[in-house]
């Protein structure tokens, strides 16, 4: 289905909320406080000042580099640079946030890394959108859907095609609804999904990981262990994994066929080469 355009606002929505996001978890960034200095190193003293102390700092700083007294642009930018220094560390709370901040570099670290998989996930969903909505246009602008369209128009309209001037608002809403009901049919064109996002993905690796190992264990036990003849499915998979085939390609075959080749066990190797050699034949004999 082609998204309405509440589809299209609601994802435009979500980009901006996951944005939005993203610089709420940027800010505890340590350069919001003194840019790329550091504030107690500004003021010249250490971190286990007290405030009697900063203040004194700060006093004796700004005496000495108030535009004032020192008009050259240098002293300036140094006296803009300590007050605020001074405005960080003479809050307690702020002052707080910043030690905090020094000592956890790690969580600035991963605030960008949560932050960029935001973005890149909401580029890559609107970017699946756009693909999507291209692939509809091209699949409508087919005479084969026209012909769809317009036939379903008929069958619906009981094959009356006369139409009054007053039906045209009418016809053009039972056109979109018809359209709607035909979009459903078209395949071909993946339908945007949360669960192929690189952000999910992100998150649900050890789940992913978790399964596969769990997997991979029961193989062993089920096959190498108990030495259980294979199920269908995994001899499917087996067979198809030896031949190189899709999954698509292996779902397009009958199932009598399939089920000759299961039977010639072909993830041994001995096998799959007598098979390989037989068809070498076989398409020499033909040609
Ligand atoms: C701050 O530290 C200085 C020097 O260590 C000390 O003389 C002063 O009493 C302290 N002030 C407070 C408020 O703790």
């Amino acid at each position: 289905m082609a998204p309405t355009p509440a589809a299209i606002r609601c994802s435009g929505v979500a980009s901006g909320l996951l944005l939005l996001l993203f610089f709420l978890l940027i800010q505890p960034s340590i350069s919001i406080y003194c840019d790329e200095d550091d504030c107690y190193d500004l003021l010249g003293v250490s971190q286990s000042a007290n405030s009697s102390e900063i203040k004194k700092a700060y006093y004796k700083l700004s005496l000495k580099y108030h535009p004032d007294k020192n008009p050259d642009p240098d002293s300036r930018k140094f006296f803009v640079k300590i007050a605020n220094a001074y405005e960080v560390l003479k809050d307690e709370a702020t002052r707080e946030q910043y030690d905090y901040a020094i000592a956890h570099p790690e969580e600035d670290a991963r605030a960008v890394l949560v932050g960029l998989l935001l973005v890149l996930s909401a580029f890559q969903y609107l970017n699946q959108w756009t693909r999507y909505n291209q692939a509809i246009d091209m699949v409508k602008k087919t005479p084969a859907y026209k012909n769809r369209l317009h036939a379903l128009e008929l069958e619906r309209s009981g094959g009356m095609t006369n139409k009054k001037k007053g039906q045209k608002p009418m016809d053009k809403k039972m056109t979109e609804d018809l359209s709607k009901e035909l979009d459903l049919q078209i395949t071909g064109a993946e339908k945007p999904s949360m669960w192929e996002l690189l952000g999910v993905r992100f998150i649900l690796l050890p789940y992913t990981i978790g399964k596969l190992l769990l997997w991979h264990a029961c193989w062993l036990w089920r096959y190498q262990v108990k030495r259980a003849p294979h199920s269908w499915e995994d001899a499917s998979y087996l067979t198809r994994r030896s031949l190189g085939a899709s999954l698509d390609k292996w779902r397009s075959i009958d199932e009598s066929m399939q089920e000759d080749l299961i039977q010639r066990r072909l993830w041994e190797k001995p096998n799959l080469e007598s098979y390989l050699a037989e068809m070498r034949i076989e398409s020499k004999r033909r040609r």
